[in-house]
């Protein structure tokens, strides 16, 4: 075991046992406080990272802190010199604290309140984003040496799961009056940001944002600007593209008789569902159900509704990769 804060220690093992008997030990251990538990491996966070430098050499990433805040996985992303996508004064102050340099961190909310900003300002975080004149009008009163992105919404008809266009980023036709604007308040732009939509599956919808990217970054640098940043946004699906249903993994349920059953989430909120019409066998009280790879979000969507006891972590990682 290695701590990585006071609160949270990592299982460290030269060989990852296969993943029924992580589980199995952790409800042996724990399993009569009857509480929902997650295992994270975080080796798996430090090979995709790997995987993805080697695939994108001439990529920065910044990784969106609003997909999973937890502390080891933020530290140890910021131990191999990623840099962050931050959304909050909070999230802005938790990546600080981890002694991550203010250079290494993007404000990429078009929405910010004049006190996050303040506190942007004060602690030297300059880079952000803007898709409108108000945002450029709050930006000049609070912090007119920030480096600004301009964050337009891409304009085409691929698929994505989450569409994103509608509240943020400015129409690629109204990008050159957002620039006039900027020119105007003597603010610095330096490049374009996009974002396809969360869960894109077609590679097309980067190459048509990048091209309409292309156009913005060319009436800036006529302008006089001087553009060198393309952000790129997220939305790159996993690596595994999975139907949620193969997600559900049931260690003896092959010769059983299954059920279209529904999976309730344990509070009073009638929205609280975690799954429809998976197939189940019979359940009974006792039994646990396992998700492979809840995925990004889930811990930050986690509600304290109804005061439920939050999901217990685990972490564990191969001695190699650590
Ligand atoms: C500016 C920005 N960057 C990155 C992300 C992360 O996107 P995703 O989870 O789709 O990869 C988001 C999500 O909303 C975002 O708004």
């Amino acid at each position: 075991m290695t701590n990585v804060n006071s609160n949270t220690r990592v299982e460290i093992v030269e060989k990852l046992p296969p993943i029924s008997n992580q589980i199995q030990g952790k409800i042996k251990a724990f399993g009569h406080e009857d509480n929902a538990f997650a295992i994270g491996n975080l080796g798996d966070i430090i090979r995709k990272h790997i995987i993805w430098q080697e695939c994108f050499p001439r990529i920065e990433s910044f990784y969106a802190i609003k997909c999973n805040d937890v502390d080891p996985v933020i530290r140890i992303l910021a131990d191999m010199g990623l840099s962050f996508d931050c959304a909050s004064k909070i999230e802005i102050k938790k990546i600080l604290d981890l002694g991550v340099d203010p250079s290494r961190i993007i404000y990429a909310n078009t929405f910010k309140q004049p006190s996050f900003l303040k506190y942007a300002a004060d602690n030297g975080v300059s880079l952000m984003t803007f898709d409108c004149e108000v945002e450029l009008e709050k930006i000049e009163k609070v912090y007119p040496e920030a480096k600004l992105v301009l964050r337009i919404s891409p304009q085409s008809n691929y698929k994505v799961k989450f569409n994103l266009e509608r509240k943020f980023g400015c129409h690629p036709l109204r990008a050159s009056e957002l620039l006039q604007v900027a020119m105007k308040l003597k603010l610095n732009v330096i490049g374009v940001s996009f974002h396809v939509g969360s869960g894109c599956l077609e590679a097309g919808a980067f190459e048509a944002a990048i091209e309409q990217s292309r156009k913005v970054f060319d009436i800036g640098l006529a302008m006089g600007f001087n553009m060198h940043l393309l952000d790129i946004g997220g939305g790159f699906p996993g690596q595994k593209i999975q139907n949620v249903e193969t997600n559900i993994t049931f260690e003896e349920a092959n010769d059983e008789e299954v059920y279209i059953s529904t999976i309730w989430g344990p509070t009073c909120d009638a929205l609280d569902l975690i799954i429809e019409n998976v197939k189940l066998p019979e359940l009974s009280t006792g039994d646990w159900i396992y998700f492979k790879d809840m995925g990004a979000y889930s811990f930050p969507c986690i509600s304290s509704f109804n005061s439920m006891p939050r999901v217990k972590e685990f972490y564990i990682c191969e001695r190699k990769l650590w």
